[in-house]
């Protein structure tokens, strides 16, 4: 266990059971909000996420997390597979180097990635694991009951690992758009928490006597103004239009407390490319790539709601950031061609001039299997890259 800030919250590393994700999905709820978003959307464009296909929401929570999480669903133990979903054999290295060099409470000392991995960690929780450590690098979760408002909550990812390693108690409210987040969200935090009250919002509903609140996003603007303590949105506004991007970023604004952190992380570069219209009074803390970027441009940012402007020193933040994708820009293109020339020596069809050469002798002899298949689809990828340009 340790401490975080200096009023001595004992955190703790959450452990999980292998069965974590039998949860039960709740039908009759998930047609009723269907019906209600139906009702309520008018027509209007939700998004990917209200257009699924049934098989899928009508499946179990584990084939969903593909879609919450994508490749951060495998469990730790399974390195192979994540190697090889992420070309590189270092995966789990990086990822223990990053959080190891962010962890301010030091609540890795003494564990290593196997102890998570034995306890059903999945690469999912390294992310949270990452989350928390940027959050609470500038968030006090001690001292009060935090409000915690998250846009786009998935499963309850986060609303789960947060009071999990903080032990603290929290108002936490996720909005969502799709019934089968929001019936999931539901279920999975209810059964995860059987003491703490998980609220199904509709009107009516009282607004100060839950845990977790589940927000259908119809009735967002029931929630009170200038209330909230921290806002969240991961991996989420990526996937909307720009009416919906600005809604929410006003709507974040406007819900968030005077001096409140607001955190996002969103690739600039996955289906929303428009313009981020942030509040000149939001002051950029923080704005840099992670170990969970899986695209180049693809920041975590976190901001403190204030009545100035600061919008000479935001932008200088912005000029950072771009320096900073530079550099990676130019990495990749090294790795590619890299890969194009390692590819090449040793994929080719056989030759005796190949043969002869010096790389291809060193390649059969040193470079590993996994290494080889790493490489080969490195290639598939950075032809699909080139193609794309
Ligand atoms: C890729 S998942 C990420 C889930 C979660 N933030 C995490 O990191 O585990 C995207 C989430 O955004 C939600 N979402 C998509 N469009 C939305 C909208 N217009 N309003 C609110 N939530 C939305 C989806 O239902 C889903 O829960």
């Amino acid at each position: 266990m340790s401490k975080l800030g200096e009023q001595h919250i004992r955190l703790k590393l959450p452990v999980w059971d292998s069965d974590r994700f039998a949860v039960p999905a709740d039908i009759e709820l998930f047609d009723r909000l269907t019906e209600e978003l139906r009702v309520h959307s008018q027509g209007a464009d939700n998004g990917p996420w209200t257009r699924l296909p049934d098989d899928e929401v009508r499946g179990t929570i584990e084939q969903m997390l593909a879609g919450w999480c994508g490749w951060f669903r495998f469990p730790l133990t399974e390195s192979r597979e994540i190697a090889d979903l992420f070309c590189s054999t270092e995966v789990l290295r990086d990822y223990e180097t990053f959080l190891r060099g962010i962890d301010h409470v030091g609540i890795l000392d003494g564990k290593s990635l196997n102890d998570l991995a034995a306890t059903n960690w999945r690469l999912l929780d390294l992310g949270s694991l990452m989350d928390f450590l940027l959050i609470s690098g500038f968030f006090e979760f001690e001292g009060h009951r935090p409000k915690i408002l998250e846009i786009g909550g998935g499963f309850g990812r986060l609303a789960e690992f947060l009071p999990l390693i903080t032990g603290v108690f929290m108002e936490y409210v996720i909005i969502d758009v799709a019934p089968v987040s929001l019936m999931y969200a539901h279920q999975y935090l209810t059964l995860r928490f059987p003491e703490r009250r998980t609220v199904m919002f509709s009107p009516g509903v009282a607004l100060d006597d839950y845990d977790f609140l589940i927000v259908p996003s119809w009735y967002a603007e029931y929630l009170p103004r200038n209330y909230f303590d921290l806002a969240i949105n991961v991996e989420s506004m990526q996937e909307m239009n720009q009416d919906l991007v600005d809604y929410y970023v006003e709507y974040i604004h406007a819900h968030v407390r005077d001096q409140g952190v607001i955190y996002l992380v969103n690739s600039r570069e996955h289906l929303f490319t428009g313009s981020w219209n942030f509040p000149s009074e939001w002051e950029c803390l923080y704005r840099h790539r992670t170990i969970r970027s899986w695209t180049l441009n693809h920041p975590a940012e976190i901001f403190r709601k204030t009545a100035s402007s600061h919008k000479r020193a935001n932008m200088l933040r912005t000029a950072a950031l771009e320096r900073e994708l530079d550099l990676h820009r130019a990495v990749q293109k090294l790795r590619f061609s890299h890969a194009a020339r390692l590819s090449y020596t040793l994929h080719q069809p056989f030759s005796i001039r190949k043969v002869l050469t010096i790389p291809y002798l060193l390649g059969l002899l040193l470079v590993p299997q996994p290494v080889k298949r790493n490489i080969k689809v490195t290639m598939e990828r950075a032809r699909a890259y080139w193609a794309g340009k």
